[in-house]
């Protein structure tokens, strides 16, 4: 199994007769999900996905990363959300944070259309100088401000590099089948595009073209993270604790949020896991803090961050636990150099594998941690190949709607999501926003 779920340091936070007791409930939980008669059952397309997906879009979304790869030295990749973030947590995870500046055959990737910020789109486009660019833009809806901005100034570069013929081979979009409006207008330009499901939402997206055409174009084996994929869904299908891990997972989170932990911190001892954490934070967070309820999700990186917020994590507020990601084998091996000198004092670990040592720090974390009161799960992955990959998002993805129906929320909508946007549209000045706007500038005035 590619991932396994280790509670040995949960004891003394959680019985096994609290687990007993949830048993019920989780199978409820896990028989909404899988006879879809729960809360959200029209986006829950991700479930079957990796053996129901597309094959001749998967062909070619394969055909589509190797155009990108023969032509272009850099993809931007437009989106936001769920849009964007799965992909970015692969290529992190599988290739390297330092993907760009790793000795490659395929393009640079860079991510835009995430935020506002004029000094990201402007250092972007400095970088884009001189270079041969592809552009895939992402966006179910197609009309999402950040993404709709970042691509109307790179459709324009590209238009203006290679004029409109050229820029037509260079622009692929993701998005809607049928409806919205990047659809109806990449069918008019003549653009290549690939679906994001109706039944999918964003932030259960990456299996699908949302991450798998940037994945692919950074050379990463998308058939092994689809089958990694389906190995979990067919261990899931059980609504077995003893079997199902993801649901254990699931159970493990809410009998630890009424105990009043209601902040998680997924745990990573390799850089390669931040972008993965902000993936995880947005599929967690979205999905479940809704209706005045729901665990806070956070992230660390370890040790870095042992030296910041280890701390407050190890005598703050007891609010807390932990779910530590623990990639087994690191897939990389470096020696501690002996120093005659011994200026550190370190001669004691010269000749020892890095890894060891960084395995060492986690071990002694989870004991320092569960003394100081912050119960934590474990998570045992494999490496870091796509296949385990694979396999660890369906986990998170699968747990995630049991989670939010054992909480008893709709784990696939986002409302709250709309609430910034209202406001912004309005401040803006957009057309039938005229009586919020007044409203708002008025409180903007009255503080
Ligand atoms: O998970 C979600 O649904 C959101 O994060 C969206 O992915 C995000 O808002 C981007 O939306 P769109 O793809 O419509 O541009």
């Amino acid at each position: 199994m590619s991932v396994k779920l280790n509670c040995k340091f949960t004891e003394g936070f959680v019985a096994s007769h609290e687990i007993e007791y949830m048993k019920p409930f989780a199978k409820v939980a896990h028989n909404m999900l899988m006879s879809a008669n729960g809360q959200g059952n029209d986006f829950i397309g991700w479930v079957n996905l990796p053996e129901n997906y597309d094959k001749e879009e998967f062909a070619r979304i394969k055909a589509a990363a190797e155009k990108i790869n023969k032509t272009a030295d850099i993809l931007i990749v437009i989106g936001i959300g769920g849009s964007y973030l799965g992909a970015r947590a692969v290529i992190e995870f599988v290739k390297s944070p330092l993907y760009n500046n790793l000795k490659k055959d395929t393009p640079d990737i860079y991510f835009a259309g995430n935020n506002i910020s004029t000094t990201a789109l402007t250092e972007l486009l400095s970088i884009c100088e001189g270079k041969d660019i592809a552009v895939n833009v992402i966006s179910k809806s197609g009309t999402t401000t950040e993404p709709a901005i970042a691509f109307r100034v790179f459709k324009s570069l590209l238009v203006e590099k290679y004029g409109v013929e050229g820029a037509r081979e260079r622009i692929f979009v993701t998005t809607d089948k049928a409806r919205g409006t990047l659809k109806k207008f990449s069918d008019e330009a003549g653009y290549e595009t690939f679906v994001v499901p109706d039944d999918v939402g964003g932030r259960y997206s990456v299996l699908t073209a949302v991450g798998l055409l940037p994945i692919a174009a950074a050379g990463i084996d998308i058939d092994a993270l689809m089958s990694g994929a389906e190995k979990a869904m067919v261990t899931y299908r059980s609504d077995d604790l003893d079997t199902n891990d993801a649901l254990k997972y699931a159970v493990m989170r809410n009998i630890l949020y009424r105990k009043g932990k209601s902040s998680e911190i997924l745990v990573g001892y390799e850089p390669y896991l931040l972008m993965f954490n902000e993936w995880w934070k947005q599929l967690y967070g979205e999905s479940s803090g809704k209706d005045g309820k729901g665990i806070f999700p956070n992230s660390v990186i370890f040790s870095t961050d042992l030296h910041s917020l280890g701390q407050y994590i190890q005598a703050g507020q007891r609010n807390l636990f932990e779910t530590v990601i623990n990639v087994k084998d690191s897939g990389a091996s470096f020696e501690i150099p002996n120093d005659p000198a011994n200026v550190d004092g370190l001669n004691f670990i010269s000749g020892k594998d890095l890894d060891y040592v960084n395995k060492t720090a986690m071990l002694a974390t989870l004991i320092a941690h569960n003394d100081g009161g912050v119960p934590n799960l474990m998570l045992e992955v494999e490496d870091r190949g796509a296949y385990s990959l694979g396999y660890l998002i369906y986990f998170f993805e699968f747990a995630c709607a049991m989670s939010g129906y054992l909480l008893g929320v709709n784990p696939f909508d986002q409302p709250g999501v709309e609430a910034y946007k209202k406001n912004m549209f309005a401040l803006l000045g957009k057309p039938g926003y005229e009586d919020q706007k007044s409203e708002l500038e008025k409180r903007i005035c009255d503080k």
